[in-house]
């Protein structure tokens, strides 16, 4: 990775892939599969037992940035951090969270969909979130409409996101980057061929960049 600054990393990568392991042992070839196709990043999702083994296994490779999402609360939190998570995501605003992360300095992004939810998150001292889930939520207008008051805040649209959508979110200023899962489907590599995870990955970095 070329900066030290984790969302700045993150701005840079653009997009997260976002992964649901199924077998621990799939995390360092599918992260690796992901760094050939140009996308040194990924989100594992806590809503597996795989997940924390993942984090572990990948944590430290130095060309990637791995981090956790679905987090729900301080107590998934800490365990993420403690196996090597570099950022943390939540599909919703938990202030134990949010005030855990801040005060050991991990970046976070709660999940926000409501004017109610993004004026917590600015309050609490936030200035990037996730926007989720994006396209149910009204996609591009909804975020328009929803972040005029914060000019200050910066998006991770997340949820409906696909090859197809994805520019129309990245050419906002607002959005900083977009997380999906669409590139790292189980179905993809099941067979213990990552390939497929790395040519998705070349052509979402080559179309959308
Ligand atoms: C999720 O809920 O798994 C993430 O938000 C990714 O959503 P997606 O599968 O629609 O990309």
């Amino acid at each position: 990775m070329l900066e030290n600054d984790i969302p700045q990393q993150i701005e840079s990568c653009k997009i997260v892939p976002v992964v649901t392991l199924e077998r621990a042992e799939d995390a360092l070839p599918l992260v690796h599969a992901l760094v050939a196709g140009g996308l040194p990043i990924a989100e594992i999702t806590l809503r597996t037992e795989a997940a924390l083994d993942g984090i572990r296994a990948t944590a430290a490779m130095p060309a990637a940035l791995v981090g956790a999402g679905s987090v729900m609360n301080e107590v998934q939190c800490r365990d993420a951090i403690a196996a090597g998570a570099k950022f943390i995501v939540s599909p919703g605003l938990d202030e134990g969270v949010v005030t855990y992360c801040l005060s050991v300095g991990m970046p976070c992004f709660p999940g926000v969909s409501t004017a109610t939810e993004l004026q917590r998150a600015y309050n609490l001292g936030l200035r990037k979130v996730k926007f989720f889930p994006a396209e149910a939520a009204g996609g591009v207008a909804m975020l328009t409409a929803i972040a005029a008051p914060f000019p200050k805040m910066k998006f991770m649209p997340t949820g409906g996101i696909t090859l197809e959508n994805a520019g129309a979110y990245l050419q906002l200023p607002l959005v900083f980057a977009v997380g999906g899962s669409w590139m790292v489907k189980p179905d993809l590599f099941r067979d213990g061929d990552f390939g497929r995870v790395t040519e998705i990955a070349h052509l979402a970095v080559t179309r959308l960049s």
